[in-house]
């Protein structure tokens, strides 16, 4: 649905990504973290369509239905009631039918679509101004989710939601049939939600993950920092007709003996994390229950394999070396 090829972007020194590639496929959903400022939002944007990137190339599928959860922008009409604000929505009107919706292309009664988004009928008449903050979003969820679309994005959206609507918004999301892109700081609903998490770690270093923040954590815990990881993964295998020649009995450097010290513990992590996720991967229902999380855990897989070789085979080359 969106291919995003070598794509850098810089606004004056603040760099926002950096030959940063990303094809997100129909049924993704992808988490996009980070810090304050780092560039979330115009990562989001430029992935949109709607700013350029400096160079590289941002390819969007044709047919793209795009709805976009925007607190700040989403208008309610504060005086009217919940009722007039669904039924007066142009885009949700039905013709001829004033207690009626259009939900997705099929007409719905207004109390009943309301109540999905766990409004009692009592409150239908009821002035949108007297909700409470978690209610407005509600609302703003049952206007959203009325329009077709096949890409939904979300910049933020949990902040100041209360519980009640959190998980009305997590139930939306996993029926939800289209694409996802969440920009969140909330690690919990990431991990319920995302199936690919890119990390935005400042200087333009922007990393595609499988899984939620707490995948995404336990790869940077074992020692991967995004760039060793990324190299290790795209270094070819040194052929092994020819292995690289190293000076028998030569001292090791002060850097150079501090790494070969920590080589051991990080090829023990990676080969732990082989070892479970090549686990997940045995499970045979995993495939037809989420063949996305399948393809991104077999990716993973192969990247682990070759950064795990890189690593041994640095670990051999300092052994030698070391004498
Ligand atoms: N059009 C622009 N021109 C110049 N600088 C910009 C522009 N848009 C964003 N920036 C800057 O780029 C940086 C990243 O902004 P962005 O809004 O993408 O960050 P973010 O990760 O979404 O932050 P937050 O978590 O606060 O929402 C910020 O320093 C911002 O000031
Ligand atoms: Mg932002």
């Amino acid at each position: 649905m969106i291919e995003a090829t070598n794509i850098s972007l810089a606004f004056g020194a603040k760099q926002i990504v950096n030959g940063f590639d990303l094809r997100v496929l129909r049924g993704d959903r992808v988490a996009f973290v980070g810090p304050n400022g780092v560039g979330k939002t115009s990562l989001l944007k430029l992935l949109l369509g709607q700013i350029a990137p400096d160079s590289g190339t941002v390819t969007l599928g044709t047919n793209l239905d795009i709805a976009v959860f925007d607190q700040a922008r989403a208008r309610l009409d504060g005086e009217a009631s919940l009722w007039d604000n669904l039924v007066g929505d142009p885009l949700m009107a039905v013709s001829g039918a004033s207690d009626q919706v259009m939900v997705r292309g099929r007409p719905k009664h207004v109390v009943a679509y309301l109540k999905d988004f766990l409004f009692d009928e009592s409150q239908a008449r009821a002035p949108v101004k007297s909700l409470s903050g978690g209610e407005k979003a509600r609302l703003l969820l049952a206007k959203l989710m009325a329009l077709p679309s096949n890409l939904l994005v979300l910049d933020e959206p949990t902040n100041d939601l209360d519980v009640v609507t959190l998980d009305l918004l997590q139930d939306i999301l996993s029926d939800y049939d289209g694409t996802v892109l969440l920009v969140s700081h909330d690690r919990d609903f990431i991990d319920r939600i995302a199936t690919t998490t890119i990390a935005l770690e400042g200087q333009g270093r922007a990393t595609a993950f499988p899984g939620g923040w707490s995948d995404y954590a336990r790869l940077r815990f074992i020692g991967f920092d995004t760039e060793t990881f990324d190299n290790a993964a795209k270094k070819p295998a040194a052929p092994t007709s020819a292995p690289p020649p190293v000076k028998p009995k030569s001292k090791l450097t002060f850097t150079e003996a501090k790494r070969l010290d920590s080589l051991p513990d990080l090829i023990s992590k990676a080969e732990a994390e082989l070892a479970k996720l090549s686990t997940l991967l045995e499970d045979p229902a995993l495939f037809t229950r989420d063949p996305v999380k399948f393809g991104k855990t077999s990716e993973m897989v192969a990247k682990l394999q070759a950064a795990l070789q890189a690593l041994e085979e640095e670990w051999m080359g300092l052994e030698a070396k070391a004498g």
